[in-house]
Order: structure tokens, then C-alpha cells, then sequence
């Protein structure tokens, strides 16, 4: 097993830290330009480094007018094959693409952490007829994102309750997007083209495309009292219930805690708790019992839930997963940059052997 220092988790309890921090703390004190700092460096900014990080990522949000060309050009892709394509073709346009020193490697980790906001909701505006917004230099970076995303000045709640989904989303270790990041950093090729690799590895269900399945299953589901008889033919089918379970964590994933509480306020706040009531119907009473095999709701049990009601689409439900874990996937590159060696499993072969060759008229 290689070393990290970038988090730890301990699955059997179900404990997460970014650089020694627990998840607890970090979601409930601390803010996504903190914790980008963190995770890029490996220690929590004072004032003036914090000040610094964020003049930075608030300076680099514009992306190319070529970007937005193409962006149109593809628009009726899925969002994240949008960002990824967006990402890669960034690579263009920064000076430092070929540098791959941890030094140009951080900035490059921040200037996409800032400008992957604004290929998102480039992308949704373009798609839906309107012109993109502009990045506005007064908001931090998740309320910037919303900005951007609805053309209105989001309120500081909602603000924060972005903020916070960046924070949990931030760094996972080497979950399947990281680690095809970390394969693409081992044969030294550039952040750019690890990120933009990872943000594909991210889209499948099994992975980022879980919040979406969940808020998908949901409104499937309509009323809490439908909940127990859908799980249960899902369940006979051997289909799985999208939300849970996980391969690190055999207890609750502790970042799901965070968007649970912040799911029922925001559902009371709206007026519309029923998302949230079926969501504790599922995992309190019809997926109890499948705590005693280790699973148990994850990070995007609730989020798709929040998302919904802030009244952003379905398939940018990943795109923010994404958003989040720029910082964490760059942060991993990084590590494997430092201390590299070619990541190149074997596969055990199990097809024919020495056949002949047969020329194309004989076959
Ligand atoms: N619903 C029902 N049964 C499940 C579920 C589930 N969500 N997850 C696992 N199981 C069962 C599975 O059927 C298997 O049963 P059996 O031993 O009888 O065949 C057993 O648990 C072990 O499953 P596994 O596939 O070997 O476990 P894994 O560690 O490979 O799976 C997982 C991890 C995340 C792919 C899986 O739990 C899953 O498909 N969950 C639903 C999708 C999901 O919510 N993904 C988001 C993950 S968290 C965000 C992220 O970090 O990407």
C-alpha cells in the first residue's frame, strides 16, 4: 500500500479527515477556499494566506471566449462531458500546462478549482438559450457558482449550504476518480489531462452519478408510504438502492450527516419536507436491516435531495460533485507527482492461447 498524506479514513467507524482535520470540524467551521488552501498545502491558512488563496481563485475565474465556443459547439452533451471537454481544452490556454512542477501545479490546481464553476453554468446557460453570466469578484466561490448558475444574487444561506457540499466533496483518498487521476499523473502527463481524465471516472452512477439516481428514485417513489414497496422489488431484483452503501465505509458515511440535517431544514424552509420524509423512510425503517451487512447511506443520499430544491437540474448533480473535488483530485496528482512510479496493474489472463492465424478468405 503507498502512503498519503492528503485524508484518512477509517471506514469501520465511519472517520474521514482532509490532512489530519476531522470532517465535523471542517464542515461546520471552516469555508471551501479554506479548505482548497488545506488540501493543496497541507495546513489551514492564516488571514493573510487565506486572503492571498482566495484574491487568486476570485482573479481566475474567466475562461477563454474559445472555451465558450466550444462549450456551444457540444452543448447537447452530458454536462459533465461538457466540463470534461472544457477542462482538457483549457490546457490550451494556461502557460503552464507542461510545467510539472508542484509549484505550477498548485496554481494550475486553483485556476481550475476557479474556473470549472464557470464552464458548468456556462454550459447550462448556453443550452437553455441564455448568454452566460460573468463571474462576479464580490462572492466567494459557491456563491459565485450560484450566481453564475441563475443569474441572481443567491442569499447567504443558501451561500453557505453550497459551501458546505464543496467542503464534504472536497478529497476522498483513491476512489475510482482519484485514482484515474493518480494512473494518468504516474506516466507524468499534466494535471490537466489527469482532472479532466478523473471528471469522467466520476460520472458513472456507481460513483458522482448517485445523487441524481437518488432524487431520480424519489420522485419515482412520490410519497414516503410508496417507499417500503419500491425498495422492496428493487431489492428481490437484486437492483440496488441508489444512496447506499459504499466501498470504503462499512458504518454511515460520516459526510452524509451534514447534508441530512441541512436536507429537512431547507424542506421545511420550502414548504416541501416529502423528499425529505421518504429519505428517512428509506434509510430508517426499509434499509435498516441492511445495516448489520455494513451499509448504510452515503454522501449522495441527501445531497440530490438539497439540490432539487434549490432548483437546479438533475444532471448538474455531478458537475457539483465535481466542482468540489477539483482540489482533491489535483491534490493527489500532486502527491503521486512527488513520489512516482508508474501505476500499471496486471490482469489475470483468461482467453485462448496460441491460436493459428487464419488469412480473411478462409475465415
Ligand atoms: N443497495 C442494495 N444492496 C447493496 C447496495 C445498495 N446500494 N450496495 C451494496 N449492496 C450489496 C450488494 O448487492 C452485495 O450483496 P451480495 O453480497 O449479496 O451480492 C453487497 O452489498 C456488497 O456489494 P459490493 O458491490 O461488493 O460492494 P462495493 O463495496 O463494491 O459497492 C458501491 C460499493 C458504492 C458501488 C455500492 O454500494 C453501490 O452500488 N451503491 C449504490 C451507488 C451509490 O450510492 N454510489 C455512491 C457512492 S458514495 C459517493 C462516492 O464516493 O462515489
Amino acid at each position: 500500500m503507498d502512503n498519503t498524506e492528503s485524508s484518512f479514513i477509517d471506514g469501520d467507524i465511519g472517520k474521514l479527515l482532509y490532512r489530519g482535520y476531522d470532517i465535523h470540524d471542517l464542515a461546520e467551521k471552516s469555508t471551501f477556499e479554506e479548505i482548497v488552501y488545506l488540501v493543496l498545502y497541507g495546513e489551514l491558512p492564516n488571514h493573510a494566506q487565506l486572503e492571498e488563496l482566495d484574491g487568486y481563485l476570485r482573479a481566475n475565474r474567466r475562461i477563454p471566449d474559445e472555451i465558450i465556443t466550444v462549450i456551444d459547439a457540444v452543448q447537447s452533451a452530458h454536462p459533465m462531458d461538457v466540463l470534461q471537454t472544457a477542462m482538457i481544452g483549457l490546457a490550451a490556454f494556461d502557460e503552464e500546462s507542461e510545467d510539472n512542477s508542484k509549484e505550477a501545479n498548485i496554481r494550475k490546481a486553483l485556476r481550475l478549482t476557479a474556473k470549472a464553476p464557470t464552464i458548468v453554468t456556462a454550459h447550462h446557460r448556453v443550452r437553455s438559450g441564455l448568454e452566460p453570466v460573468a463571474p462576479n469578484p464580490d462572492l466567494n466561490h459557491a456563491g459565485n457558482f450560484l450566481f453564475m448558475l441563475f443569474n441572481e444574487i443567491p442569499d447567504d444561506e443558501t451561500v453557505s449550504l453550497m459551501d458546505v457540499d464543496f467542503i464534504l466533496h472536497a478529497e476522498h483518498g483513491v476512489n475510482a476518480s482519484s485514482f484515474a487521476a493518480r494512473v494518468s499523473a504516474s506516466t507524468n502527463s499534466t494535471l490537466h489531462a489527469a482532472v479532466s481524465g478523473a471528471v469522467g471516472a466520476l460520472k458513472g452512477p456507481a460513483h458522482g452519478g448517485a445523487a441524481e439516481e437518488v432524487m431520480k428514485m424519489s420522485i419515482e417513489i412520490g410519497n414516503p408510504e410508496n417507499a417500503e414497496e419500491y425498495a422492496r422489488k428493487k431489492l428481490d431484483n437484486r437492483e440496488r438502492i441508489m444512496g447506499f452503501g459504499h466501498r470504503v465505509y462499512r458504518a454511515e458515511d460520516p459526510r452524509a450527516r451534514h447534508l441530512r440535517e441541512r436536507s429537512q431544514a431547507l424542506g421545511e424552509k420550502r414548504g416541501d419536507p416529502r423528499w425529505f420524509q421518504i429519505l428517512t423512510h428509506l434509510s430508517e425503517d426499509v434499509m435498516a436491516p441492511y445495516r448489520d451487512r455494513g451499509i448504510y447511506v452515503n454522501v449522495d443520499f441527501y445531497a440530490g435531495s438539497i439540490y432539487h430544491l434549490l432548483g437546479i437540474p438533475s444532471d448538474l448533480f455531478i458537475p457539483i460533485f465535481a466542482l468540489g473535488r477539483v482540489p482533491g483530485w489535483s491534490a493527489q496528482c500532486i502527491e503521486q507527482y512527488e513520489n512516482n512510479i508508474l501505476l500499471r496493474p496486471r490482469l489475470h489472463y483468461v482467453g485462448p492461447m496460441d491460436r493459428e492465424y487464419v488469412p480473411i478468405d478462409e475465415r
